[in-house]
């Protein structure tokens, strides 16, 4: 299993996030989370996935984390909810973190579970104006700067800058780099 972690936070102050939702529209970035997800098992916490348009997840497969189990999947085929993100331990496939900042914290400081591949994707544009409950993942991004190292190639599109950072001293699936890879270099073209 290769657990890959992908978000978009804002230069300077990490912010990911406004109540349940995102505090800009940028649709090259969603596009980016669409296609760099395709096919795969997304896992996501409770209020990512109910801020989520619901379009946008019928007919993949995610797993909710929610401790309490109140989430509601309305996919039954292709959705689960799981109470624990530490029983996703030698998950038999792949996984991609997908949010929100309690989720990414957890995996970000739970051995065993922390992220191989990290897509970090920057964003130096303005916050929507009047956005509030602002939500950032500062402590995850001192962990990637701490247990990670960048890979030296940084895409740019639409005001969002993508570097690809590996977790150290640990094997990395190098195929799944390379595709990860050859899509950021051909995106947008
Ligand atoms: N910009 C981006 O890339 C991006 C991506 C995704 C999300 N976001 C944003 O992130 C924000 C949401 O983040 P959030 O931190 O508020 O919520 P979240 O991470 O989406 O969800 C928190 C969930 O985690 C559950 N949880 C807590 N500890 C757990 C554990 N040990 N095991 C399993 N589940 C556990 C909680 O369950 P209980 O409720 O039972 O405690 C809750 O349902 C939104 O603003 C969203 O738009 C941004």
């Amino acid at each position: 299993m290769t657990i890959v972690s992908i978000w978009c936070r804002h230069k300077g102050d990490n912010i990911i996030g406004a109540g349940v939702g995102l505090p800009w529209k940028i649709p090259s970035d969603t596009r980016r989370f669409r296609n760099l997800t395709e096919g795969q098992i997304m896992v996501m916490g409770g209020r990512t996935y109910g801020g989520m348009p619901q379009k946008v997840l019928l007919g993949r497969k995610v797993i909710v984390l929610d401790m309490s189990g109140k989430t509601e999947v309305f996919d039954k085929d292709n959705h689960i909810v799981v109470d624990d993100a530490k029983k996703l331990k030698d998950y038999p496939e792949d996984l991609y973190i997908s949010g929100g900042a309690t989720i990414y914290a957890i995996f970000f400081t739970t051995p065993g579970i922390m992220p191989d591949i990290v897509v970090d994707c920057v964003y130096a544009g303005p916050i929507n104006e009047g956005a509030t409950d602002l939500i950032d993942v500062n402590r995850s991004v001192e962990v990637l700067e701490q247990k990670y190292f960048a890979l030296p190639q940084t895409y740019e599109l639409d005001g969002v800058v993508t570097t690809v950072w590996l977790k150290k001293g640990d094997f990395v699936e190098q195929s799944l780099v390379k595709k990860i890879m050859q899509y950021l270099e051909t995106e947008g073209k």
